[in-house]
Parts: C-alpha cells; structure tokens; sequence
C-alpha cells in the first residue's frame, strides 16, 4: 500500500504501544522505515511487544530501533522525564497519543476516583505528552506530527462510557484547536476515531458477553469490526509526510457504524417487509392507447 521508505527516518513516540492498536501501528511504522519509542505503565508487557516487534520487523540490533520505556502518562512530571530522555537522543517527528482507559459503567455507579482514572489517562495524558512535545518543537522552530485517538463518540456522547466519551471529547477539542494555534509553525494535528476493532484491551472491558459481538456487528454498514492492520494503515498515511495538508481533522473509521445509529429512518427500513416497500412504490400508470 505504501512505498517502503515512506517513514524513513520519522522517530515516533507512540504511547500504549506495548498492546491492541499502538503496537499494530508500531509494527507498520517500523516495516515504513521509522524508530518507534513506546511507553506504557508495564514494564513486562513492553519487553514482549519489543522483542515481539523485532522478530516481526526483522530489525537489527546494531542500530536499535524500538525503544521501550515505562512511563504512566498521568503523571506530568514523568511525562516530562521521558521526553526529556528522548530528546536527548534526538528530537521526535511524531507523537501518538493512544493510551487509554475506560471500562463500561453505569454513570450513577461510578467514583470519583474512577472519572478521576480515565480522564487522567485520556485527556491530561494526552495534554502532557503534547505540551512536552510542542513546547520543544515550537522552541527549537522545527515541525511535527499530533496523531490522537479518539472514538466515534466524542461527538455524540455515549451512555454506559462517560468518562471515557468526556476525555476523549476534550482530546477532539485539543486537536483541532491547537491545529489551528499551532499550524502556523509547523505542527499538524489530527485525530483518528476508531469504531470497534478487536483488541485484548477493549473487547475484554466493554464486551461483557461474547455473543453481544454478533449483535454489535449488526450495528456495522460493512457487517463486520475493523482489522488492526486497517487501523495501522491509516495511522501510517496521518503521520507521513505524504499527507502533509491534512491539519485538525478527525478520520473516522467505523465501518459506517454511527451514521447507520444516526439516520432516522435506518431500523425502520430494515424492519419493513417486502410486500411493504412494494406497496409503497408508486402506481404504475396505464399505458397509452
Ligand atoms: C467502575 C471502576 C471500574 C469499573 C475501575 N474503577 N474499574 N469503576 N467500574 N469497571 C474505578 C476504581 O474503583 C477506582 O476508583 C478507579 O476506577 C481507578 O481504578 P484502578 O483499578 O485503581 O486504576 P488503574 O489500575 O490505574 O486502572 C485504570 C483503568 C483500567 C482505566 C481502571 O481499566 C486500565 O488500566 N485500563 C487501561 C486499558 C484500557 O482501558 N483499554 C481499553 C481502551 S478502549 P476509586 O474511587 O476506588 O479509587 C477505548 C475505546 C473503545 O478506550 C471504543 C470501542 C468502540
Ligand atoms: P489497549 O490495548 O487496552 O491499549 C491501551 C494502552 O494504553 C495499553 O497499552 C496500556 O498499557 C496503555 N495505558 C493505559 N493507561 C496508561 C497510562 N496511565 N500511562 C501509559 N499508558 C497507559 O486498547 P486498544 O483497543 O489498543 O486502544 C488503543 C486506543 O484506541 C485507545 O485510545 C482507545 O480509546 C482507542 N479506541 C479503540 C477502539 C477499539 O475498538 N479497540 C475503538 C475506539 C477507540 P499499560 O496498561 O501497560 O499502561
């Protein structure tokens, strides 16, 4: 799909790359030439993915290009440490907010230390990680790449997630403001809003009972869930240079899942019957003598 050198060079901070959807991406950054710094709060988790990615990728360790670093993205002053550190080895061209928490819920259930949880790691992790990063940028004068992930509810809100559907609607707002602050100087900004893709790290938290996947995919125009390898692709082109025009817009892909939840008349189209939508059309008219 891509010409193999197109991330040559393109070192890449992607946070929550040691599982799901940032070590997909890690994967298909890595193949299109880029070093790919990952960071997450577990340690053993991030050691696997490494030496996962290096047998994939077939890289070399003489010039070590996965690097791994635990780091809870909550915490600004860690937030600070590692960028610190990674600046030190030379500045980064893009940074891959991905890290995430969320869990289905009722809203009235939940404590104040569970909102506390997701948002951090949503939102503020998010804000940490693109403070350290911008700060460089725009004081060194050099330009980079903002990719977020965010879901196809921040729009919308949903029942069930609303820690979750606030954080990442705060992350939305981040994106195309500071796409417009910042664009002058060089920075980009987007967003990906992913509808459901399997993951070890979603599905075991928000599909209490495996044969609700069959219902959900009923929910899904293209009657089925997102591949990773779909994901990474997309991911891959936002990041490139070759999409260098592109600034503060949020790419949905979901498969046409909340536009079908959307449209008026969609459930009750499906529920009418054959004879019902032929009674519907219009008389034909008799032929003229
Ligand atoms: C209610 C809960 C809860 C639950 C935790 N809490 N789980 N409340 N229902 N199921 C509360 C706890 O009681 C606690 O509040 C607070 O949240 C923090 O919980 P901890 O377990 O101490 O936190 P921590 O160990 O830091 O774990 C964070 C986490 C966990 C968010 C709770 O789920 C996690 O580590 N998630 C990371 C991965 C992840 O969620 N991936 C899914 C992303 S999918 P108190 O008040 O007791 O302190 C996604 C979009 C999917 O984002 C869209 C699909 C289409
Ligand atoms: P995942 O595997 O659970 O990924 C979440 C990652 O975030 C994990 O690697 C986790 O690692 C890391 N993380 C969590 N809290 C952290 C913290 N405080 N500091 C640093 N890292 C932290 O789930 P996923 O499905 O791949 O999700 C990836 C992204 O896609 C998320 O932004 C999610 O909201 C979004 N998304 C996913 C779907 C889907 O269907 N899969 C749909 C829409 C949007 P540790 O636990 O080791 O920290």
């Amino acid at each position: 799909m891509f010409q193999k050198d197109l991330l040559q060079a393109k070192r890449i901070l992607i946070t929550g790359g040691g599982t799901g959807l940032g070590k997909a991406a890690a994967q298909r950054f890595l193949e299109l030439g880029a070093e790919v710094y990952l960071c997450g709060r577990r340690q053993d988790v991030l050691a696997a993915t490494e030496q996962e990615l290096h047998e994939r990728t077939g890289g070399s360790r003489d010039h070590k290009k996965i690097h791994t670093l635990p780091c809870d993205v909550r915490d600004a002053a860690a937030v600070e440490e590692l960028i610190g550190a990674i600046w030190a080895e030379g500045p980064l061209d893009v940074l891959m907010n991905n890290a995430a928490g969320n869990f289905l819920s009722r809203t009235e259930d939940l404590s104040l230390g569970a909102f506390q949880s997701v948002i951090g790691i949503v939102l503020l992790g998010t804000l940490h990680t693109t403070m350290a990063c911008g700060r460089r940028w725009l004081a060194e004068s050099r330009g980079g790449v903002v990719l977020n992930i965010t879901t196809t509810y921040t729009t919308t809100g949903s029942a069930y997630v609303v820690p979750s559907a606030v954080a990442k609607a705060g992350v939305h707002a981040l994106t195309r403001s500071l796409a417009v602050e910042w664009g002058n100087r060089g920075i980009r900004m987007n967003a990906i809003a992913p509808g459901p893709i399997p993951t070890e790290g979603a599905f075991s938290r928000l599909l209490p009972r495996p044969e609700l996947a069959e219902a959900a995919k009923k929910r899904i125009p293209l009657g089925r869930f997102g591949t990773t390898e779909e994901f990474a692709n997309l991911a891959a082109f936002l990041v490139s240079d070759g999409s260098g025009y592109i600034n503060g817009d949020v790419v949905t892909m979901d498969g046409g899942e909340w536009l079908q939840g959307a449209g008026e008349f969609t459930a009750l189209g499906r529920e009418l019957t054959e004879e019902e939508w032929q009674r519907m059309r219009p008389k034909k008219s008799a032929p003229k003598a």
